[in-house]
């Protein structure tokens, strides 16, 4: 397989490495990952994570067991192990199904390296197109929240989000971020804080529930966030709390864009009660870990409800920023998004 290198992907010389997500900012640590069990682990932890990286970590390490000669029999169950690691984010079984596809192949090593190649340069292709797109929204002078990390660490590319905010800042500069730092996994504070410092983009930290007091107060110009699935009908899910600024954004009249590449979109889910979500380790609302450790504040028994993702309903959105263009509501009602699949 050729080399192909992302912010926290690479692979090199025949290694395949995930920088430790986990361990951002403070620890930059890659792990040279060989084994489905190496690659779900990483991908249960989020040490991996991001919609379309997962998709892209899981397809590269298929390729790579390819490459050594794993059978066919034995690439079909990397394939169900992997997509079965995380439900909500439908790139992972975008990825995975393409791979099955090659698998059919008479020379199915060829096909599996030559897919996972594709989808990987695509999806920094989709990266350019949708920042290109959505860079048109934001104009020099604007305070633009976002949430949980939509950023190179989570693609292969520049990113969803704050791909855009990152194409708005070099297009005409003078853009500030509000980064809420995303209860529970701090995605928001650990990575998207991480990712802005990076590149010199003026940007305050805010915890998740002081964001309807910052829109009271007429500081929030637009709203981006990313996705994890976008139903036929445009709801989508995205990391938890992304509903409760979409409710907010609604109740203060603020522009609310979801960017996401059409391999986010699933055409097959009707509307957004249908996407599954994940539900997660009740450790991580009792405490928080890191680079720095671990800290408990909740009872150790405590009862928690814990779910990873949450879905935005399409009324509450302005506009769909996708690889192929914006779409508003209209768009979106009149079947826009399930014919582009
Ligand atoms: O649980 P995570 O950190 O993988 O969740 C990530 C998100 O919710 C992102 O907003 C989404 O994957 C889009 S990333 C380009």
């Amino acid at each position: 397989m050729q080399n192909l290198v992302a912010s926290s992907l690479k692979y090199e010389n025949g290694t395949l490495s995930v920088l430790n997500q986990y361990l951002l900012p403070h620890q930059q640590v890659w792990h040279e990952c060989n084994s489905v069990e190496a690659m779900k682990e990483l991908i249960i932890s989020l040490k991996i994570r991001g919609a379309p990286l997962i998709g892209l970590g899981a397809s590269l390490l298929v390729a790579h067991l390819a490459e050594q000669g794993a059978t066919k029999a034995a690439l079909t169950d990397a394939i169900n192990e992997l997509e079965a690691t995380r439900p909500t984010a439908v790139n992972l079984m975008h990825c995975m199904a393409a791979l099955r596809e090659a698998l059919k192949q008479s020379d199915f090593v060829i096909a599996i390296v030559a897919t996972a190649e594709r989808l990987f340069i695509e999806d920094i292709e989709l990266c350019e197109r949708m920042a290109t797109f959505g860079a048109e929204l934001i104009n020099s002078g604007d305070n633009i929240l976002t949430h949980c990390n939509t950023g190179a660490l989570a693609t292969a590319g520049i990113g969803t989000a704050l791909g855009v905010i990152y194409k708005a800042q070099q297009q005409h500069g003078n853009v500030h971020v509000w980064v809420d730092e995303t209860r529970p996994l701090l995605q928001g504070g650990r990575l998207t804080a991480f990712e802005l410092e990076r590149w010199k983009i003026p940007y305050t930290l805010i915890c998740d529930n002081m964001a309807a007091s910052l829109m009271a107060a007429g500081k929030v110009d637009k709203i981006v966030v990313g996705a994890d699935r976008i139903a036929a009908n445009g709801d989508f899910a995205n990391k938890v709390g992304t509903y409760n600024l979409a409710v907010l954004a609604h109740f203060h009249n603020i522009p609310f864009y979801v960017v996401a590449p059409v391999t986010t979109l699933d055409t097959h889910t009707i509307c957004g009660n249908d996407i599954e979500i994940e539900q997660r380790n009740s450790a991580e609302v009792r405490g928080v870990s890191g680079s720095f450790g671990e800290a408990l504040w909740a009872p150790t028994n405590a009862n928690v409800y814990n779910p990873a993702f949450d879905v935005t309903p399409a009324k509450l959105v302005t506009g769909w920023v996708l690889d192929s263009g914006i779409y508003d509501k209209s768009d979106v009602e009149s079947g826009a998004l399930a014919a582009l699949k």
